[in-house]
C-alpha cells in the first residue's frame, strides 16, 4: 500500500534561521519560501538525494503547526509523508479498520500539487501520517 517517503516535516519557529542551517551549516540544496495559505504554513524544502525534508513555519492565527510549536519551541519532526497510488482506495481501506482521516477526509492538493490527507497520530504510533498520491 505504502510507496516511498515523499518527505520528512519539521516544524520551526524560524524560517530564515532553519533555511541557514540547513544551506550554510548543512550544504544541503533548498527552495525558496512559499506560502500555503490553505494549510496554513510558509514551506521551504530541502532537496536530498533520496528524499525532501519540508520545513514549516506557521502561517497566520489559524495554523495547524501552531500549538505544536507551543509544545515543542524549538521545533520538531512534525509528520512524515508516504507515497500511494490511489488515495481515496487506502483511505477507504484505513476507515475501514478504523483509522482516523483528519479533516473532511477528502484530499486537498497539497504543498507539490497532489492529492494529500492526513491521519491521526493516536493511530499510527503517535506520528502524524501524510499520504500523497504520486
Ligand atoms: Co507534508
Amino acid at each position: 500500500m505504502l510507496g516511498r517517503v515523499n518527505h520528512i516535516a519539521i516544524a520551526v519557529p524560524d524560517l530564515g534561521s532553519a533555511t541557514t542551517t540547513y544551506r550554510d551549516t548543512l550544504g544541503a540544496r533548498v527552495s525558496q519560501a512559499q506560502a500555503l495559505p490553505e494549510h496554513g504554513v510558509t514551506v521551504v524544502f530541502v532537496e536530498l538525494p533520496n528524499t525532501k525534508v519540508e520545513l514549516l513555519e506557521p502561517l497566520g492565527p489559524d495554523s495547524p503547526i501552531a500549538a505544536f510549536l507551543e509544545k515543542n519551541p524549538s521545533g520538531g519532526m512534525h509528520h512524515i509523508c508516504y507515497e500511494v497510488d490511489d488515495i481515496i482506495a487506502v483511505r477507504d481501506k484505513l476507515k475501514a479498520v478504523g483509522a482516523r482521516v483528519l479533516g473532511d477526509g477528502n484530499p486537498k492538493i497539497g504543498a507539490h500539487g497532489k492529492p494529500v490527507l492526513f491521519l491521526h497520530p493516536k493511530d499510527f504510533n503517535g506520528t502524524l501520517v501524510e499520504l500523497e498520491q504520486v
